[in-house]
């Protein structure tokens, strides 16, 4: 049987990546050949005066056709007589890192291009971090374009040694450096008599022969649990596709993250009972007795996992919007979707020099070092051991769209080592003796809008009520607990973030909370919900900033105005309305007492 080499290729714009492939698969006649016809016509009106142009071939987007540019990963699929291939051609436009990353988690082998004219750059630095950081260990590295620099050898020695001195603190398995050119065809499927002083393989040469051992094939078996299959009362099967390894019916298998033991009774692969299955079929597995496993759960065989809810990890960010530490994303982890965020960016990393750079925030095309918690515990496990619960996307709560993408490099300690404590005198004892059921009024809006007024009237007439309160005041509070924090919008997810943990163990206390900052920000606010969970009820007080700004109680939209206070909200920094708030208050229509009735209402 052909084996099956999984490679990408990167490059910067106009590197000549598609022209590279392009002209591997016509060398090596692999392309039909009504497409052979219409790309010499194609290429009658291409930019290369009627001499074939190769890259037509990769150009399966029209965009990439109008623009010149490739826009999105393209998967070919050829075979020659000793391997087959699949590539992924991916973007060289700085925009696109997403798509790369995307190429580069499903290949073994990277060929990354470099144009012999320019050197290596930034870029091409950038694309062997990334590939690195997916796990890719084989690079290739096809210095194009040796036609224009007349097949120098000292222009490719030169690059050689910037390559290798760079590509040093890399873990790399092995690694090539070709002197081609695409256009021209040398060193692609055969050897070029114009550089007599290569004399190892042709890039489609290397590309046949080169060994990719898979590190992952041992003894361990690992299977993240996609469904729990249930047709009848005497079936009961856990579905996914193996990880990692092979299982076998009789097989003693451990479940994470509840550590309990079972044994294999039956396998089904499709509708098949089968005795054994191996990584990358999908399955259905049925144990020997009942135990909970439920969707992200982890079956797993002799593999050293962890189950831990915080960890380092190296992140790569591809969200418009800047990474701030703090803010909630849902991680995608093994099977499992979860609540997840960054608690603190310990460094960027310097693309072009590997400097490690203190950092606030991570903005678009980043790679940073960075501590994450997850919501709950689960298996993980380091990159480098199990592929598939090493690595995770980040997605953006808001706009769904994929923020990041990582890989765990350890787990941290001091998550296995923290167990919550039940306390015998619980939450609900706690109110109960003060006959009370607990909330957390959370007021937000713009600063003058009311927010203060109404939380202190509304205390008022709880105390009234003989309820036990406490109110939490942005000012007050920005010069204690939070005096180190700010107004940038970092320092506002924290401010944030930690009231919403100190209104929760008020909660937990047996109190009624009342907040009131402007928490401008619905995905902090949000994010406070979730940390307070159903005691959360959201009052949002729209007085719209018009009327806040004459207001101008402290002063300060006046000083704002003439730019002495900086990101002041409603004038030089935003506030986000609230989609669905459980109430809101216009206090320009309703009066401090009615407004604290409504409140008192509703959230009883
Ligand atoms: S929040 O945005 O982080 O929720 P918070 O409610 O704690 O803000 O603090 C807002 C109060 O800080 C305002 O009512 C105002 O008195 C004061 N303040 C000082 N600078 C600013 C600023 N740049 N933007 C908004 N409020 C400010």
């Amino acid at each position: 049987m052909r084996s099956l080499l999984k490679f990408i290729t990167c490059g910067s714009v106009d590197d000549g990546k598609s022209t590279l492939i392009g002209h591997m698969l016509y060398d090596a006649k692999l392309i039909f050949a009504d497409q052979e016809k219409a790309l010499e016509l194609d290429s009658k009106i291409g930019s290369r005066e009627g001499k074939i142009d190769y890259s037509l071939l990769l150009d399966g987007l029209m965009a990439e056709r109008e623009q010149g540019i490739t826009i999105d990963v393209a998967y070919r699929y050829f075979t020659t007589t000793k391997r087959s291939f699949i590539v992924a051609d991916t973007p060289g436009h700085e925009e696109y890192t997403r798509n790369m990353a995307v190429g580069a988690s499903f290949a073994d082998v990277a060929v990354i291009l470099t144009d012999a004219t320019q050197g290596m750059l930034v870029q091409t630095k950038r694309h062997i971090r990334i590939c690195s950081l997916m796990g890719i260990r084989h690079f290739v590295f096809a210095v194009n374009k040796m036609d224009l620099v007349h097949y120098d050898k000292r222009v490719y020695d030169q690059i050689s040694r910037d390559i290798k001195k760079f590509v040093s603190e890399f873990d790399v398995a092995t690694m090539q450096i070709i002197p081609v050119s695409a256009t021209e065809g040398d060193n692609i499927t055969q050897k070029s008599s114009k550089t007599p002083w290569y004399q190892k393989d042709t890039l489609l040469g290397y590309l046949e022969n080169i060994e990719v051992v898979n590190l992952s094939a041992c003894d361990k078996f690992v299977m993240a649990v996609q469904r729990v299959s249930r047709p009848d009362q005497s079936f009961r099967g856990f579905q996914g596709q193996i990880n990692e390894g092979e299982i076998a019916v009789g097989d003693e298998i451990v479940v994470l993250p509840s550590h309990e033991h079972a044994k294999v009774q039956g396998i089904h692969i499709m509708d098949q009972e089968a005795e054994m299955a191996q990584a990358g079929q999908p399955v259905t597995i049925r144990l020997d007795k009942e135990i909970d496993i439920s969707r992200g759960c982890v079956i797993c065989k002799d593999a050293d996992l962890e189950v831990a809810h915080m960890f380092t990890a190296k992140l790569l960010w591809m969200d418009d919007k800047s990474l701030m530490a703090g803010r909630n994303y849902w991680i995608k982890l093994g099977s499992r979707v979860l609540p997840a965020s960054v608690m603190e960016i310990k460094y960027k990393i310097d693309v072009n020099s590997g400097e490690h750079i203190p950092a606030e925030q991570l903005y678009k095309n980043e790679l940073a070092v960075c501590d994450i918690i997850l919501s709950e515990k689960c298996a993980v496990d380091v990159f480098d051991k199990t592929k598939d619960l090493g690595s995770f996307i980040f997605i953006n709560r808001v706009t769904h769209m994929t923020s990041a993408c990582g890989t765990v490099m350890h787990t941290l300690r001091r998550s296995n080592n923290l167990v919550w404590q039940e306390t015998d005198i619980t939450k609900k004892i706690r109110a109960e003796q003060k006959s009370q059921t607990t909330r957390t009024i959370w007021f937000t809006g713009l600063s003058g809008s009311g927010k203060s007024t109404l939380a202190n009237a509304v205390e008022k007439r709880l105390v009234a009520m003989g309820k036990h309160t406490m109110l939490l005041d942005g000012d007050n509070i920005r010069m204690g607990l939070n005096r180190n924090l700010g107004f940038t919008e970092a320092d506002r997810v924290e401010n944030i973030r930690r009231i919403a943990e100190v209104a929760k163990l008020m909660n937990d206390a047996g109190l009624i909370v009342l907040t009131a900052f402007i928490s401008p920000y619905k995905r902090d606010r949000e994010n406070a919900k979730e940390i307070i969970g159903d005691d959360f009820f959201e009052v949002y007080v729209s007085t719209p900033l018009e009327e806040c700004e004459k207001r101008d109680v402290k002063g300060l939209y006046k000083k704002a105005r003439k730019g002495e206070i900086p990101n002041f909200t409603g004038i030089s920094s935003p506030y986000e309305e609230p989609d669905a708030p459980d109430l809101v208050v216009n206090t320009q229509e309703i009066s401090v007492e009615d407004a604290v009735t409504l409140i008192v209402e509703r959230m009883q």
